[in-house]
């Protein structure tokens, strides 16, 4: 068998070149000279056989005829390899001089040989000339078994410090374990000056462990592991170092350093059992000197990821959730509040919070706290107040405030007072979750001090006040009055705004101009007090559709409504009037006593305070008859189903200019509210007969269409 080609050219490169020629082959053939005729006399020749490096080689006749001879004196073919004789052959098959070969191989011990052919001068027996034929040898490459003993190489025996390998062609060394085969190639050395562990848990041992190490070492063994990870050494049994009696490990010793800080030496018998380094660097140094005879160390390490403090909650509202015995490198750990505490990181409000364990062992975030849940100020209910249900009065979590009306000019729609309680949201909210405070409505038809008389027909008399404090005193076109609805409209007449039988040039103002130009008063009896208080802002107007203010005698449809740029403040004198129940006829019968009031003309001047008269429904067939006759600008006046009137045409107790847009209020005895079934309108003359009122019943659905949603806060009373 022949070994791979690529080691045998590598081979090739170490050959010598010999005598012959003869190159380096794996095999050959070697003849005498002239063969196979007989060889020539006095002939010597010489063939230097060589093999590849690695191989020795291998040499048998196949034809050996040589002139016998005793010790083969004449004629002979010898055999040498590395200086040692092999043989020398003469002779021929069979002959009993001479020393033939026979079959004998003959082997070199390194890849040389050498051949040697001597002829004499003549070869004769007997007198007689007698031919030889010579010889014919094969040679071939045989395996050199380099490591085996007592070989005889050129170049001296291999020298594998630990142990040799053969392989046909060549040889080599390898070391014990622990030991590392040297550049040479043949020597074996401790190498243990930089060994590496990075793994997380593993084991090391002291060179050849358990067999003696060697001496003269300096081993360093480091353990790598991620920060965060902490490495614990277990020393293995058996454990043994050399040491002295007297002083502490002399000669070889094992020291273990974590970072740059050295937390132990050993050497001797005892096992230093388990050591936790606390560290993620550890480096182990052994030592050891020239002699001694211990068989060192095994350790197994492992790793642990380093633990953080137990997590404590600053305070008793914090919540550590899935609270663990013990957290470490990468664990976290998630803190919420009892509900209706906040999570607080210093003045930060945090969403959530999470603190992770570091690789250093610390926590990233430090404990929150849990602070209770303020919900502020609670929203300020206008005309109404809060009082708070808990003490002290702070609007922290669960604190609970009710709203209330100032009453009995407001009050909360069906409810006497509304509970909110402070949510864990940080929100007021109701029983029902709402955040919307309730809203205080006006109470409509409830005077402080009401007209309670029911007297004799009598001329005017002053109103005390609180007894009309829904009256209002406008000027537009001069003076008027109006009633207040809700606490921001005012329930007045259409010709108050746009007045009948205008010249050309003083008509066609627009809206805009008739808000510009409208002052509204509230709040008081007299005319000087009254202004003093103030004119409320208007907003927008509404005329009726049906009002014609082109046809003097028809005053059909002679309501309007002032829409206030802002809601009133309600008290003893302002407050509204309350409009009468749809399709109840009740207050319009004949004799129901109704009262005017109005800042208008007395006695031929203008009223310095508010007068009022109590005026009783006329039967509607008197006025009409008595209305027969009678002109408006030459025209009949013109007395409509939307209208109404009262007064009496023998007395002389009426409604007259700047009364105009007045209530025509009454007391309703069911409940004692006041309403407004009329609005003074018009009449021939003053204090001549009847007067007549726009019929508010008749309008309900067109003043609900224009007040909308304020509809609501105009039905509420006791
Ligand atoms: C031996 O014989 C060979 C072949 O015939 C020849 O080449 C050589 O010169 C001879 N050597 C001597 C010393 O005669
Ligand atoms: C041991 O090896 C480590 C890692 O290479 C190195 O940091 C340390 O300085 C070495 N210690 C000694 C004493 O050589
Ligand atoms: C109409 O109103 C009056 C006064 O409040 C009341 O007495 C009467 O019962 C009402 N009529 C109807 C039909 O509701």
């Amino acid at each position: 068998m022949f070994p791979p080609l690529l080691l045998l050219q590598g081979a090739f490169l170490f050959g010598a070149v010999c005598s012959m020629p003869t190159s380096k082959k794996l095999f050959g053939e070697i003849k005498s000279p002239n063969y196979p005729k007989p060889y020539p006399d006095n002939n010597i020749s010489t063939w230097g056989i060589s093999v590849p490096k690695g191989f020795k080689v291998k040499l048998n006749f196949w034809q050996f005829d040589l002139e016998p001879s005793e010790a083969c004196m004449y004629d002979y073919v010898k055999i040498t390899a590395n200086k040692k004789d092999l043989g020398r052959y003469c002779g021929q098959q069979g002959s009993t001089t001479g020393n033939h070969p026979g079959g004998k191989e003959l082997l070199s011990t390194g890849n040389h040989m050498r051949l040697l052919f001597h002829s004499d001068f003549s070869n004769e027996e007997n007198g007689a000339n007698i031919f030889y034929k010579g010889f014919l040898a094969y040679y071939q490459a045989v395996d050199l078994d380099e490591c085996a003993l007592g070989n005889d190489l050129e170049d001296g025996p291999p020298q594998c410090q630990h142990f040799c390998h053969n392989y046909v062609g060549g040889y080599f060394c390898s070391c014990q374990p622990g030991y590392r085969l040297q550049s040479d190639r043949h020597s074996c050395q401790v190498d243990c000056s930089n060994e590496l562990f990075t793994e997380p848990s593993g084991y090391l041992s002291s060179p050849g462990y358990p067999q003696p190490y060697p001496a003269d070492m300096q081993c360093n063994y480091s353990i790598r592991v991620e920060t965060g990870l902490l490495i614990t050494l277990k020393f293995l049994e058996p454990f043994e170092i050399d040491d002295h009696q007297q002083v502490h490990c002399p000669y070889d010793q094992l020291k273990i350093q974590v970072g740059r800080e050295e937390i132990g030496e050993f050497c001797g018998t005892v096992s230093p059992g388990s050591i936790e380094t606390k560290g993620s660097s550890v480096d182990i140094l052994f030592h050891t000197d020239d002699s001694g005879y211990s068989r060192g160390w095994k350790i197994r390490y492992s790793t642990e990821r380093i633990s953080c403090p137990q997590p404590v909650p600053n305070d008793e509202f914090t919540i550590i959730r899935d609270l663990q015995p013990i957290y470490r490198y990468q664990d976290y750990f998630i803190v919420t509040c009892t509900t209706g505490y906040k999570l607080m990181e210093g003045d930060k409000k945090l969403a959530s919070f999470t603190s992770v364990c570091q690789d250093d062992g610390t926590w990233h975030r430090p404990m929150p706290q849990c602070e209770i849940v303020n919900c502020g100020g609670p929203k300020i209910l206008d005309n109404g107040a809060f009082d708070y249900g808990t003490e002290p009065r702070i609007n922290n979590y669960l604190s609970v405030v009710t709203y209330r009306c100032n009453e009995p000019y407001y009050r909360l729609l069906n409810k006497g007072g509304v509970t909110y309680t402070c949510s864990a949201q940080g929100s007021w909210k109701d029983q029902d979750d709402h955040e919307d405070i309730p809203v205080c409505l006006p109470v409509c038809g409830r005077p402080d001090n009401p007209i309670a008389e029911i007297q004799r027909i009598i001329d005017g008399r002053d109103a005390p006040r609180g007894s009309f404090p829904w009256q209002a005193k406008t000027f537009v076109y001069g003076r008027g009055g109006g009633a207040l609805l809700g606490d921001r409209w005012i329930l007045t007449a259409a010709h108050t705004l746009y007045p009948k039988g205008q010249e050309e040039s003083e008509k066609a103002e627009s809206p805009e101009q008739v808000i510009e130009k409208a002052r509204v008063f509230l709040g008081h009896t007299e005319v000087n007090e009254i202004i003093r208080l103030g004119n409320q802002p208007v907003r927008r107007l509404f005329v009726h559709a049906d009002y014609n203010p082109d046809n003097e005698e028809n005053f059909d449809g002679d309501i309007a409504l002032i829409e206030l740029q802002d809601p009133v403040t309600l008290g003893r004198d302002m407050l509204p009037i309350c409009l009468p129940d749809p399709g109840n006829d009740t207050f319009y019968v004949q004799g129901w006593m109704g009262y005017a009031s109005g800042f208008g003309v007395e006695k031929n001047i203008l009223a310095s305070r508010l007068r009022y008269a109590p005026i009783p429904v006329a039967r509607q067939s008197h006025c009409q008859e008595w209305l027969k006759g009678k002109k408006i600008s030459d025209k009949d006046p013109v007395f409509t189903a939307n209208m109404f009137c009262a007064g009496s045409p023998h007395e002389g107790k009426d409604t007259c200019q700047g009364d105009s847009g007045g209530a025509f209020a009454v007391r309703d005895p069911e409940n004692g509210r006041w309403v407004v079934t009329g609005i003074v309108s018009w009449g021939i003359g003053c204090g001549k007969g009847y007067g007549f009122y726009t019929k508010v019943i008749n309008y309900l659905d067109w003043i609900k269409g224009i007040v909308g949603k304020d509809w609501a806060s105009m039905q509420v009373s006791y």
